[in-house]
């Protein structure tokens, strides 16, 4: 099978052999053409599409990124010191707070001031935790201006109201004034920047249950009352549709285009919503490859959205934000119910990766995407319990893809054998991103075969290239994890099995594995 990965569609060119005709004793092969007449120096791929999300769920906030001054864990003003590290370690673009639906529960109001002072409340929607108020807005913003990121913060809309709102906005980025007055009184001087505000989350469901036509008019309302103040521009985020709800975009973009920069989306690689949604460590290998599936689909379901957006908005104005992306297993046996806790095997890694990929060939429409959760929820790039921390194999794939935030894109040509899982998808064997910055390029390869090495032919076209290294991410099986106390299994090591030969980059990627390749041009 033939397919074209191109910057917003693959197309399929021709039928091949499935893998399981393939002769046994057939090396697999696969080509990957960069299209290097098709580069345009403008179409980057955005940082931001390799954003996080941290919400006021399990330990993800306390324990997670925070544990107060006070604590035995080594911290930073409160943040935990390995954590800290970790993810500076990963240029985290953009940070999406306080949730998810905690967010339409969330006052902005009980996490300010002296923290004696703060009220509790209980986090209804997970577990019923006490939530002491003691993380709020300047912990937030002090902690994204420590990563250097961006702050996207999520506002109540669900049990909020328009005044809370705009006062929100007016007290983190106002110089001056009643709300300014009180920012400054608690310790801060100067106003935040803020760029992404969502006005509201999942409105359809926990955040309000409203019908698409009363949250177009509710959302018309609330962002009128955000306010640019001195110099400030928000980019204002619709609440958007889960998965397959067509129409929620549609009536989003009739009534309510003109005043927003954003919609946002939210697609999980979960077996359903009702029921076991199966062990995140314990799978077989028809679990694995209905997995691969699964995440893959999220691909139509951008192209469905978008074209649906083009309806009325031809010129790509609007951007399409999957602000909450990932896989989505049981939780682990013996953690706190609704924590959502889960382990992180080298398929998560592979969700990862190919899930990236799609991102990255649609950046005309998706300008930013965030993985539910940044730790200890949901897809997590770090697991921590007291003073210990893993990085987990989906860490290790924002590591490798890296360096693609803000660099050239550079279409490919894909040709790959694929194989019909679980669910009647026809999955890629070979999925791949590659960019250009600086006078290097980045080129990250997966192999989604679980038994099978694949010999991939990348013609460079005549470019003078040379082969500056290349890391590989994989274990001995699937299955395999990083868990506390125990030598990682899955993490990055050298890669040595690429060769370039008069022209050709021969890659040998080895079974279920992700590989990184850098070139200078
Ligand atoms: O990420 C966990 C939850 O999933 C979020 O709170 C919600 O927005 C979504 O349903």
């Amino acid at each position: 099978m033939k397919t074209t990965h191109k910057r917003a569609s693959i197309y399929v060119l021709a039928a091949g052999l499935a893998c399981g005709a393939m002769n046994a004793w057939a090396a697999e092969k696969a080509t990957v053409t960069p299209l290097f007449d098709q580069v345009s120096e403008s179409v980057t791929i955005p940082a931001e599409i390799y954003g996080q999300f941290a919400e006021h769920l399990g330990s993800c906030i306390y324990g997670g990124l925070w544990v107060g001054e006070d604590s035995p864990v080594p911290n930073t003003n409160g943040y935990r010191n390995d954590v800290l590290q970790a993810l500076k370690d990963l240029n985290v673009p953009v940070m999406r707070w306080p949730g998810g639906c905690f967010a339409d529960e969330y006052h902005w109001t009980d996490g300010i001031g002296p923290k004696e002072n703060r009220p509790v409340m209980v986090n209804t929607n997970w577990g019923g935790t006490v939530e002491d108020n003691s993380f709020g807005t300047h912990e937030f913003f002090n902690l994204c201006e420590l990563l250097e990121c961006e702050p996207y913060l999520s506002g109540n809309v669900g049990s909020g109201t328009v005044e809370e709102l705009a006062k929100w906005v007016e007290y983190i980025t106002a110089e001056d004034g009643p709300m300014a007055k009180k920012r400054k009184e608690n310790g801060r001087e100067k106003p935040w920047k803020l760029k992404y505000l969502g006005v509201g989350n999942e409105s359809w469901g926990c955040g309000g249950n409203f019908t698409p036509e009363a949250y177009a008019d509710a959302y018309r309302r609330y962002q009128t009352y955000c306010r640019n103040f001195n110099g400030n521009n928000l980019y204002k985020i619709a609440s958007g549709a889960s998965d397959y709800d067509y129409k929620w975009t549609d009536v989003l973009m009739k009534k309510a285009r003109n005043h927003m920069k954003g919609l946002s989306l939210h697609y999980y690689t979960v077996p359903g919503w009702t029921g076991s949604k199966g062990s995140a460590t314990k799978f077989s290998d028809d679990d694995f490859y209905w997995t691969m599936g699964k995440c893959l689909e999220i691909e139509d379901v951008i192209n469905r959205h978008d074209s649906i957006m083009t309806v009325y908005d031809p010129n790509k104005k609007v951007a399409l934000l999957v602000d909450e992306w990932g896989t989505w297993w049981d939780e682990e046996p013996g953690t706190t119910p609704g924590h959502l806790y889960q382990q992180n095997t080298l398929r998560d890694a592979l969700v990862a990766s190919l899930s990236l990929d799609v991102f990255n060939r649609h950046t005309d429409r998706v300008k930013m995407a965030n993985i539910a959760q940044i730790a200890n929820v949901l897809q997590s790039m770090v697991l921590t319990k007291g003073d210990q921390m893993v990085l987990t194999p989906t860490y290790y794939v924002f590591k490798m893809y890296a360096p693609h935030q803000n660099a050239t894109f550079v279409p490919l040509d894909i040709q790959t054998s694929t194989r019909k899982v679980r669910g009647g998808r026809e999955v890629p064997t070979v999925s791949a991103s590659a960019s250009k910055k600086d006078g290097n390029m980045h080129i990250t390869l997966t192999n989604v075969d679980l038994n099978n090495p694949v010999e991939v032919s990348i013609p460079l076209d005549g470019v003078n290239a040379k082969l500056n290294g290349g890391e590989i991410l994989t274990a001995k099986a699937i299955t395999d994890y990083n868990d506390f106390g125990q030598a990682e299994k899955v993490t990055i090591r050298p890669f040595d099995g690429a060769k370039i030969k008069k022209g050709m980059l021969n890659v040998n990627i080895p079974a279920k594995s992700v590989i990184s390749i850098d070139l200078s041009l």
